[in-house]
């Protein structure tokens, strides 16, 4: 298969329509994904990335449809990670000298993974290749996101290949932003930088403004997982400046996992407490143990601030909790609120670990985590609607 993105340019790289789960168990793909790669045909020949090892012998087998493979001058590696690289090997066997162009920290990647000394070519940001009429700019984006990150911008098609930037997991018969179904698009991207690139959001801001001023004309953005953006491709950009200046809507998200169904009565309560104070600001409710972890986490991405609740169980707190608050401790969200709360039977530590771990997160957490003895009874239910209305006013 082959997709034309521009006159040169092609799309030779793997729809996935199958998978649930990437990065191993990491990251839920609800509506699969895909793995670009990109033929560049000018008066040299380029291919830019592959895809993830599985589809290894079909992408091959069907770039040998497309084109003689020994007419491939130069292979452009903007990332090691293996959904990009994966397939590479059984590439390298059919042109084993073939010089592979990637940053210095790409050879260290490869080399770990594939232990091959394959024909490196080392390049830096500004470093060009030219291709005949076209020519290839190169510019590294460390931790964009791993230390071996770059993109390369293709003139005369005005083509940006963005590597994981600019991506999202998102299978479609037709890779383009213009024609895909949009509400899709748009909720798959946001999870994408929410789940991947928030720690990295000081880093994006720079990039973008490093790539503005080199005053490219871009006409469009091929990014190495879901759409090419070919309609406004701008949109995404600005969309990424925007969230990666510690984005967050009017939204208060109450997470929490529950033992014998108190702290759900809590949360519940909290909620009704929070619409009490601040009629107009979206709450939402997540059981942690049910929702998908991503999913929450993009509802914490979304979140001026967040409540996080857990039953004690050994003087800790319960196992789903305790796992999203490792995922959000990784992500380094900044500039929001946090407030804990849970249920206990005697000894009741659960709420002091989550205001701790909620700290230790970069939260500005609420003085004074609510407990509540048992089941929450009409009392304590009041007392909840109360700490939901002082959560607004602290979250406002
Ligand atoms: Fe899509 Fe960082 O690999």
């Amino acid at each position: 298969m082959k997709m034309q993105v521009s006159t040169k340019v092609s799309w030779v790289g793997k729809i996935d329509w199958e998978i649930k789960k990437f990065h191993g168990e990491e990251y839920s793909t609800h509506h699969g994904s895909t793995y670009n790669s990109y033929l560049i045909e000018d008066e040299k020949t380029a291919l830019v990335d592959t895809v993830w090892l599985p589809y290894a012998k079909e992408f091959v087998a069907n770039l040998r449809s497309v084109i003689t493979l020994e007419r491939i001058d130069y292979i452009i590696m903007n990332h090691g990670e293996q959904d990009h690289s994966g397939a590479l090997p059984e590439l390298m066997r059919h042109i084993p000298d073939v010089p592979i162009y990637c940053t210095a920290n790409a050879v260290k990647s490869l080399r770990g993974q594939y232990h091959q000394d394959w024909n490196f070519q080392i390049v830096k940001t500004g470093d060009r290749l030219s291709l005949g009429k076209t020519e290839l700019t190169f510019v590294e984006v460390p931790m964009l996101h791993w230390p071996d990150s770059m993109i390369c911008y293709l003139s005369g098609e005005e083509i940006l290949f963005s590597n994981d930037a600019f991506g999202q997991h998102y299978a479609a018969q037709s890779l383009f932003n213009d024609a895909v179904d949009p509400a899709v698009l748009a909720s798959e991207g946001l999870k994408y930088y929410a789940n991947i690139l928030t720690p990295f959001s000081r880093f994006v801001t720079q990039k973008i403004e490093a790539l503005g001023a080199l005053n490219l004309s871009i006409r469009t953005i091929c990014p190495s997982h879901g759409v090419i953006w070919r309609d406004d491709p701008m949109q995404i950009v600005n969309k990424y400046l925007r969230w990666a200046a510690d984005y967050q809507e009017n939204q208060i998200t109450i997470l929490y996992d529950t033992m014998w169904e108190g702290t759900r009565l809590m949360a519940e309560a909290i909620a009704v407490g929070i619409k009490e104070a601040d009629p107009v600001v979206t709450v939402k409710l997540l059981n942690t143990a049910r929702r998908d972890k991503n999913d929450i986490i993009t509802e914490v991405f979304r979140s001026k601030g967040i409540l996080v609740g857990s039953s004690t169980i050994n003087k800790g707190i319960l196992s789903s909790v305790a796992a999203i608050m490792e995922e959000i401790k990784g992500l380094a969200f900044k500039q929001k609120k946090a407030a804990a709360f849970g249920t206990y039977g005697w000894s009741g530590e659960g709420p002091k670990i989550l205001g701790r771990l909620l700290a230790e997160a970069g939260f500005a957490v609420m003085e004074g985590e609510l407990r509540s003895l048992w089941n929450p009874d009409e009392q304590a239910i009041t007392v909840c609607r109360e700490f939901g209305r002082r959560f607004a006013e602290y979250s406002r």
